[in-house]
């Protein structure tokens, strides 16, 4: 039987998500629920899906629906993740997992209480350069311990939920994540973190530009200074942004042509993958899922992912609030 499944939440990123969901021969999509009417008709217009409402209790009564995608606001995931797994519903879950590792812990809970699989939408564990990447920094190709530096500025997400601090909490968070999760599953747990955020934009609360360091038990750090601070929302201005890792013996750049470049002194070696898109991320990433779902395999990125990710967001974010420094 093919695995049915349902959306809550139909929004900018389930777009990324129902048509893997469609095309693939052992899934369907049972289902679609939004608290906006507009929204879900728009989805059953696009994927033509029968069944949508607005009620999360229709949804998951649903005898079709043995598995949920939540793509909610990041603050609304923890209740919803937790009555999916009561209703005996798998999950896909999109990232930052929670706010706080609280609610995180308490959605792992849920899920293993109830016997559910969980899995978290960190789309980089699926992508051929980011794991080229970890494979070459754990080859050694530039020495360790290094420093991944992830400089990033623009105008931020285009819906205002994203600045709020209590649903959202801004970049240092909810764009960050996948970089906490990515150095961890390339570094190792993560030891200590510092930062000096503040607020450029007068609308939300949540803090949206800023700088954090985050240190790992192997050395290895990682450096982002970013902001979406930047006027507009979506992609109105952006600054230039950039990625590099810096090692004893050279530097890794992304060369952005579908090559990653190892930089050692007197030589440049260029490193090639398969290239690839972010619809081969996401396909590969709900196909995993589905697997998962029929086999009764955890995914391989699940809450433990999720829950360390948030541990990382939530310590730079409470300095954030709470700032440490000496002054001059
Ligand atoms: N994997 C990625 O790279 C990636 C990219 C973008 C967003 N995300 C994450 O996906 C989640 C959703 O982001 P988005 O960009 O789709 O946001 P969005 O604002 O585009 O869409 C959110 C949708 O949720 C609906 N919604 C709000 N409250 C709801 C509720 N209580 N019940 C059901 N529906 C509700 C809204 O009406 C809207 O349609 C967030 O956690 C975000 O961080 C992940």
């Amino acid at each position: 039987m093919p695995v049915g499944i349902g959306f809550i939440g139909c929004g900018g990123i389930h777009r990324a998500h129902a048509p893997h969901v469609v095309e693939h021969p052992d899934a369907f999509i049972a289902c679609a629920m939004d608290v906006s009417e507009e929204a879900v008709a728009k989805h059953q217009e696009d994927y033509g899906t029968e069944c949508g409402t607005t009620d999360l209790d229709e949804l998951l009564a649903h005898e079709d629906v043995q598995a949920v995608i939540v793509c909610t606001p990041t603050g609304y995931h923890p209740d919803q993740v937790v009555a999916a797994a009561e209703a005996g519903k798998h999950i896909f879950c999109e990232k930052p997992m929670a706010m706080t590792v609280a609610e995180a812990e308490r959605m792992a809970q849920a899920c293993e209480d109830n016997g559910v699989i969980f899995q978290v939408g960190f789309v980089r564990h699926f992508c051929n350069e980011w794991l080229k990447l970890r494979e070459i920094i754990q080859d050694g190709a530039i020495g360790r311990p290094v420093v991944w530096r992830s400089v990033s500025g623009g105008s931020g997400a285009p819906t205002p939920w994203f600045f709020d601090r209590k649903i959202g909490g801004g970049p240092f968070i909810d764009g960050a994540v996948h970089n906490y999760d990515f150095a961890r599953f390339t570094f190792g747990d993560a030891t200590r973190v510092c930062a000096n955020l503040r607020n450029m934009k007068t609308t939300g609360d949540a803090w949206d530009t800023g700088t954090a360091v985050v240190d790992f038990e192997s050395g290895d750090q990682l450096i982002m200074c970013w902001s979406w601070g930047l006027p507009g929302y979506g992609s109105d201005v952006r600054a230039d942004g950039a990625h590099d890792i810096l090692g004893p013996e050279g530097a890794i750049i992304f060369a952005g042509d579908g090559t990653l470049e190892v930089r050692r002194k007197d030589e440049t070696e260029i490193v090639e993958f398969e290239p690839d898109t972010g619809a081969d991320w996401f396909r590969r990433q709900m196909a995993h899922f589905v697997e998962c779902v029929r086999t009764g395999e955890q995914p391989d990125v699940g809450a433990r992912e999720g829950i360390e990710a948030t541990r990382i967001a939530e310590a730079i974010l409470s300095i954030g609030d709470e700032p440490a420094v000496m002054e001059l």
